[in-house]
């Protein structure tokens, strides 16, 4: 058992760029593959420790829609995993409360990983301890993008009717995540400084903090640095302090 941790305020939504799985692999001379399993590892020991601080929701960026221009062999190594990991994770989601989401262009995945994440998050879609969301075969602009032609295609059907319901709220209701808050705060690992076509949208006030830990090495204690990291935040929201 780890002693209570305090934290003053914490994300109620944490978003997370798991990167430099490959690196992680390279530096022991292993194969890419090797570090996208740590990879699963160091979700599931992310897992137990938001929940452990009560963070309800975690979004994980897990493949990009740009990730698709990867060899044939890691893409279907990754869709492997995640097939072998969402069939023997699913009854610690269901005993933990965690309701399982995805976000992305989920027609492009394999017809079996699809079969087993939809079966998944169907059995997990009655809880709201906790919610996760993989973000998968995700790309941010295609999001968007595909939110405007739905939202044309709505109006030419007449199910909108009027162009002032078109607001920022009514928008965010066409994007996968749909009912999900906005991320309070992101976290890259692997140095890079970027964001990768992540959450465009849900990320304008998010809170970015970025490590140089590869994503296989990332453990309890580092997220209890990028939290309180975190606390010395002051969310502003564009507003002047007084
Ligand atoms: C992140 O690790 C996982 C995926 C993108 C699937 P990478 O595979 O990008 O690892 P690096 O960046 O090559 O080290
Ligand atoms: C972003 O990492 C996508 C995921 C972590 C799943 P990448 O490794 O694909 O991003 P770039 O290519 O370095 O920007
Ligand atoms: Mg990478």
């Amino acid at each position: 058992m780890h002693k209570k941790i305090v934290f003053k305020n914490l994300p109620k939504h944490l978003a997370v760029i798991m990167d430099g799985n490959g690196r992680w692999a390279k530096n022991r001379n292993l194969e890419r593959i090797e570090g996208h399993i740590q990879g699963i590892m160091a979700l599931k020991r992310l897992l137990k420790s938001t929940m452990e601080f009560g963070i309800k929701y975690v979004t994980a960026f897990a493949f990009s829609s740009e990730n698709w221009q990867r060899s044939k062999k890691e893409v279907d190594a990754l869709m492997n995993l995640l097939e072998k990991y969402i069939k023997l994770e699913l009854p610690n989601l269901i005993r933990n409360k965690i309701c399982l989401k995805v976000i992305g262009n989920i027609e492009k995945l394999p017809v079996s990983t699809k079969k087993i994440l939809q079966d998944a998050t169907y059995q997990t879609s009655r809880f709201n301890d906790f919610f996760l969301t993989l973000a998968l075969s995700y790309g941010s602009r295609e999001e968007i993008l595909s939110a405007a032609i739905h939202i044309a295609e709505d109006f030419k059907k007449g199910i909108i009717k009027n162009k002032n319901v078109i607001q920022e709220g009514f928008f965010a209701s066409y994007l996968y995540g749909g009912d999900i808050p906005n991320p309070d705060f992101l976290i890259r690992t692997s140095g890079e400084k970027r964001v990768s076509n992540f959450m465009l949208w849900q990320i304008a006030y998010t809170e970015i903090y970025f490590t140089k830990t590869l994503w296989p090495d990332f453990g309890r204690k580092h997220l209890i640095t990028a939290l309180k990291n975190y606390e010395t935040r002051v969310r502003r929201f564009g507003k002047a302090e007084i």
